[in-house]
């Protein structure tokens, strides 16, 4: 059976930064269909050496090149023209047994033609599980937008044909989360209002818009991280145990957190760094944030009056993604040590860079005192396996080749999410100009109350 990957918007920053690579490392691994063929499909006319040669230098990554030329062909076409889904169609449909994956790599105005142009040229049948569509984040611009989108893709394929990427749930301590809470008696049985002070979900970077600024002045740090990534992190963390570890069971329990997430109105923070109205193709006085804090709630059983912040932006200390959950004091322990700093339990999900583990405990210090001290227990999940980690992208790409489409988003969590950034967008706001994060940071405590971490 020969397996078409058709990647729209193979000329694209998605395709050069993360899909090439994924490509690549999965083919040197072995781990493609031995008839897999990637389709790059895009507007300039170009030949499969030429593409390759772009691609060279776009690359980051050090790659086989060789072995990758051996599976990809460029396929010029207009998005916009039935002939050229038709000349898509005899490319793909040569062979008797195929299996045709479309992977739209462009932005969300493109979705709606592309997807009917594949449909109308039945290179995807609807209800046909050899015929698969990925569409990248962000799906839509809001709620109204995504549903339209949405609606149209329904009328063409059907749900189990629609995979919509999050990449960060390809990410290996995403995945960890729900091993870490239910295969440990320890944390799941704590996992819980009486136990959690509070959590914090949390995507920092370093740098700044770049070369995106096109896209990235229309959306913002709330649509591009908040909307996506964050909230699928904070489900995860709030989910009720799954009735089953597959896609239906575990996409059930994340939408239920979702719709019982509230945001506290008077605890946004949002900015905009020094010098991102001089970065390229932003728009004169443009008032989009770069950065977020929220303060959540989910108003389950298990979560009462537990807070969830969610914090990202560009242009902050450093690059980093985590979770961090704190446990509450217990009263017993100033009883018994009245005048000793015991440290509050807190938990560390690093997702990146650095995937680990950390935990914080506190124990005696070493010898004749009887001081006590807070320590880090330090797992380093990534540790042992430095140059051979598998990239997000690389577990999305072969969970879509084989169907399976547990780390992918379903439609009635982008829905709920989406209603919770339209609500969040629809407060009256100006952002805050920042130069560093520490005065994010002090506002952040200021307006809370307390300091975060
Ligand atoms: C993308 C956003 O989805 O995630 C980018 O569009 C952001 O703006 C990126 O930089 C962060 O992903 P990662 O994997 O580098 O944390």
């Amino acid at each position: 059976m020969m397996t078409y990957l058709a990647v729209f918007g193979a000329t694209g920053n998605l395709m050069y930064k993360k899909l090439l690579p994924a490509f690549a490392a999965l083919q040197a691994k072995g781990l493609l269909p031995v008839d897999t063929k990637i389709l790059c499909v895009a507007r300039s006319p170009y030949t499969t050496s030429e593409y390759l040669s772009i691609a060279k230098e776009q690359v980051k990554e050090l790659i086989d090149w060789n072995e990758l030329a051996k599976i990809v062909e460029y396929f010029q076409m207009d998005f916009f023209s039935p002939q050229s889904y038709e000349r898509l169609h005899q490319r793909m449909k040569d062979q008797i047994h195929t299996e045709r994956l479309f992977y739209l790599a462009v932005g969300p105005e493109l979705f709606g033609t592309i997807a009917k142009g594949i449909s109308e040229s039945k290179l995807i049948e609807k209800n046909d599980p050899t015929g698969r569509i990925v569409f990248e984040k962000p799906f839509g611009e809001d709620l109204s937008s995504a549903k339209s989108i949405n609606a149209l893709l329904w009328s063409y394929f059907d749900e189990s044909q629609i995979y919509r990427v999050d990449h960060y749930l390809g990410k290996e301590m995403i995945q960890n989360i729900l091993v870490m809470r239910f295969a440990n008696r320890l944390f799941e049985h704590n996992w819980n209002h009486q136990a959690i002070e509070k959590v914090a979900i949390i995507a920092k970077e370093k740098e700044g818009v770049m070369n995106r600024g096109n896209y990235y002045d229309h959306v913002g740090a709330l649509k591009d991280m908040v909307q996506s990534h964050l909230m699928q992190m904070a489900a995860l963390v709030a989910m009720e145990v799954p009735k089953s570890f597959d896609d239906q069971g575990i996409r059930a329990e994340k939408v239920k957190v979702l719709k019982h997430l509230s945001v506290n109105k008077n605890r946004i923070l949002m900015g905009q760094y020094l010098g991102y109205q001089a970065e390229q193709n932003i728009a004169i006085g443009s008032q989009t944030e770069t950065f977020v804090f929220l303060e959540t709630h989910i108003d389950t059983p298990r979560w009462k009056n537990v807070p969830f912040y969610f914090l990202t932006g560009k242009m902050l200390d450093e690059k980093k993604s985590e979770i961090i959950i704190d446990f509450k004091d217990n009263a017993e322990q100033a009883l018994l040590w009245p005048n000793q700093p015991i440290m509050k339990n807190r938990l560390i999900i690093n997702v990146a860079p650095g995937e680990g583990v950390t935990f914080r405990l506190n124990v005696k210090k070493f010898g004749l005192s009887n001081q006590i001290d807070s320590m880090a227990m330090d797992y380093c999940h990534d540790c042992a396996h430095i140059g051979n980690k598998p990239e997000a992208y690389e577990r999305l790409l072969l969970d879509l080749i084989k169907g399976n489409s547990t780390l992918f988003t379903r439609w009635d969590e982008i829905e709920t999410s989406w209603k919770i950034i339209d609500e969040i967008k629809a407060e009256p706001y100006q952002p805050l100009v920042y130069s560093s994060y520490e005065t994010l940071k002090n506002q952040i405590n200021q307006l809370i109350g307390e300091e975060l971490f």
